[in-house]
């Protein structure tokens, strides 16, 4: 069954929207397989987002994301790597359309709540990063 890697961000940690986020995925009828709640390493979130080292909020962001714990959790069902990122909606929180959860929690461009894997082979790549544990195949 494919998995994909999602990572509540400090802000939905800072929030209090844990709950409100995995109620989400587990109504969706999405099984968690894997859920731990840490501070992201400073070295393992810039590798997390090397290929947007260089742009104007690369430094915020790693800051951002290395400052209080995190959630990450490994979600598993049918299509659940495309279908988790309709979940969570576009990118930047001012396109997220309602009923997306960023579009219906974020309000800040540089604090938007969620991660989620946007590729089954981005999945696995980031499952080695941060759940080594995980088998895919
Ligand atoms: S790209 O190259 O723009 O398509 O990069 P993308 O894959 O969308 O990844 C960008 C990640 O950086 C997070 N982020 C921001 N993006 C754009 N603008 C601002 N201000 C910003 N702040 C943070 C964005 O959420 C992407 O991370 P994830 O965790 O995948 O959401």
């Amino acid at each position: 069954m494919e998995k994909t890697l999602v990572i509540l961000k400090p802000d939905a940690v800072r929030r209090g929207l844990i709950g409100e986020i995995i109620s989400r995925i587990e109504k969706k009828g999405f099984k968690i397989t894997h859920m731990k709640m840490e501070i992201l390493k400073k070295e393992v979130v810039e590798e997390h987002y090397a290929h947007v080292k260089g742009r104007s909020f690369f430094d915020g962001m790693i800051k951002y994301m290395t400052s209080i714990p995190a959630v990450l959790i490994v979600v598993e069902g049918e299509d659940v790597v495309a279908m988790m990122r309709t979940m969570i909606g576009k990118t930047m929180v001012n396109e997220a359309a309602p009923g997306t959860i960023r579009g219906d929690f974020g309000f800040s461009k540089d604090e938007n709540l969620i991660h989620a894997s946007d590729s089954v082979e981005n999945a696995e790549i980031e499952f080695a990063r941060f759940f080594p544990e995980v088998k895919t195949k």
